[in-house]
């Protein structure tokens, strides 16, 4: 059973403790909080025994084998930072980090550290449900590109029209927030996983008067054809994500909580796609596929996925930043 130690006490957090328990490989130890008070009462119904409002002490104390890293954007990097020097599994929550400049010093520290293994949570990117669709694409003769969409209204924008309420931190350019950073990240992860690091990027934001992205439109460029990504959190978006071939093309019903996706023949037939399982808790598979990775560390099948994963999660950052720089989209954490 992997002893396991958490950060950042919100709805994300239970999520991932209901898959953690489900997965059978897992046990709530330790929980730091901003808030001593916080942590107990937040671990404490899951069985936690540790409880810190130190990071430094929760790392140096904390009886724990892999850290749960579900803090707002801007604080992943310090937090990850410090879980690696103390030789901990981490799973860190998207988006990893906020530029390549924090990624390629993770990486550096995870050479120097070879005990310590890292993951982004990317938790759409783990269902087989979106692995069928993948070899499906990967089957077909021509791309023509993509339009993927990743948009939901947040009820924290609320707060963001009420002027008079302080600012969420996913509406917060401190806390490295806005549309692109948030749900985009799923977008950019399934045009990157199916088509790889596009040629050019183009970003065309919608801002909030919180000073982040509230939604927008994305263009990538690969040779041959374009990517569309429509991101956003000040609006609700029905559209489907379509992959689209000569006659054929690929259809999910949601770029991130996918439930459905189909094949549309060349005869317009639709053929959907089943997978051996689909889990109500989407981050049942992600979970399960961590515990896998942290439990044989020396396996080499395994260690070569975890390094395809990182070098994703490496090429998706770029990608990001990438887009975040056509727009000039500046956070204090890229100074
Ligand atoms: N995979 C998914 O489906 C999914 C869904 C939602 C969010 N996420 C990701 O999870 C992360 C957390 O998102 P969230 O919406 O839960 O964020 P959040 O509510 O802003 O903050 C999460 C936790 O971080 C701590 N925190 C809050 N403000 C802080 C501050 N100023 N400085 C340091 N810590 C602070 C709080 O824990 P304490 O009060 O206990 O310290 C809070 O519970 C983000 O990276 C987000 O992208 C992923």
């Amino acid at each position: 059973m992997l002893k396991l130690g958490i950060i950042g006490s919100h709805t994300i957090t239970k999520q991932m403790l209901a898959a953690a328990h489900a997965s059978g490989h897992y046990r709530l130890t330790s929980v730091y909080s901003r808030h001593i008070e916080r942590a107990k009462e937040f671990g404490q119904p899951y069985g936690a025994k540790y409880f810190y409002d130190d990071l430094e002490t929760f790392f140096d104390q904390g009886d724990f084998d892999v850290v749960y890293i579900a803090s707002p954007n801007s604080c992943h990097f310090a937090q990850a930072k410090l879980a690696i020097e103390h030789d901990k599994q981490v799973i860190v929550e998207k988006p990893a980090f906020v530029n390549p400049h924090q990624f390629d010093a993770i990486l550096q520290l995870l050479q120097a550290h070879p005990q310590a293994h890292l993951f982004e949570a990317a938790r759409h990117m783990y269902t087989p449900l979106y692995q069928l669709a993948k070899q499906k694409v990967q089957s077909m003769g021509t791309i023509q590109g993509a339009t993927i969409t990743a948009m939901k209204y947040s009820s924290r924008y609320d707060k963001v029209l009420d002027e008079s309420a302080p600012t969420p931190n996913i509406f917060n350019p401190d806390f490295a927030g806005g549309a692109l950073m948030d749900l985009g990240v799923y977008a950019v992860y399934v045009a990157v996983d199916l088509f790889g690091t596009p040629q050019q990027v183009q970003y065309f934001p919608t801002m909030t008067t919180s000073g982040v992205d509230g939604k927008g439109v994305a263009i990538l460029r690969y040779d041959g054809f374009t990517v569309t990504l429509n991101v956003g959190k000040t609006a609700n978006s029905y559209l489907p994500t379509e992959v689209y071939g000569l006659k054929d093309a690929v259809v999910f019903d949601n770029a991130f909580d996918t439930r459905k996706i189909s094949y549309f023949d060349a005869e317009k037939h639709e053929h959907e796609l089943i997978p051996d399982h689909l889990y109500g808790n989407g981050m049942l598979d992600e979970m399960l596929s961590f515990a896998d990775s942290f439990e044989h560390p020396t396996d080499p099948e395994r260690q070569r996925q975890y390094q395809e994963r990182l070098q994703l999660a490496k090429k998706v950052n770029t990608v990001m930043f990438e887009l975040r720089q056509s727009a000039h989209l500046h956070f204090p954490a890229d100074n």
